[in-house]
């Protein structure tokens, strides 16, 4: 018997690492993950450019939500709902997280290059 409960624990434990690792389906048009309020990304932030600049781009709520503001004030785009924004914002979060495995410690000085600009360095020798 318990060993009966021991394979079903396993097997949920599984089925929900499964879950949880399962990506959402790309739109095929988009390539945006189709999950949630995607539909209201592709229908407000593709007028002016492609979706790879959002799909390659990552970050917390806030850092979307900077980007939406550096586009309205720079870029033309225009004012949203507070409530579809907030649902955009949030999408993007949740899909396009802030990518710890991308963020490496700075190369110790010893380590880099000579750098070209230093002082002195443009003197002629
Ligand atoms: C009115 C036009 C317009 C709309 C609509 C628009 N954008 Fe943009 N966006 C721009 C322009 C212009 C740029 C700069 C493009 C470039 O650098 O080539 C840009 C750049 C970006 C970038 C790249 C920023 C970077 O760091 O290089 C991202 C990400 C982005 N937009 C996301 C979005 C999202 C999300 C939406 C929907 C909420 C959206 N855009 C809607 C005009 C727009």
């Amino acid at each position: 018997m318990q060993s009966i409960l021991g394979l079903a624990g396993f097997t949920a434990l599984v089925a929900f690492g499964h879950a949880l690792a399962a990506e959402p389906e790309l739109d095929a048009f988009t390539g945006l993950k189709k999950t949630g309020d995607w539909e209201l990304v592709r229908n407000n932030c593709l007028a002016c450019h492609s979706a790879r600049l959002i799909t390659q781009q990552s970050g917390s709520k806030s850092h979307w939500l900077g980007l939406i503001r550096w586009m309205q004030e720079k870029q033309n785009l225009w004012q949203f709902e507070p409530e579809t924004e907030q649902k955009i914002v949030s999408y993007l979060a949740q899909n396009y997280p802030p990518q710890e495995d991308r963020r490496r410690a700075p190369i110790a000085a010893n380590l880099m290059p000579p750098n070209p600009y230093a002082p002195g360095s443009l003197d002629d020798k």
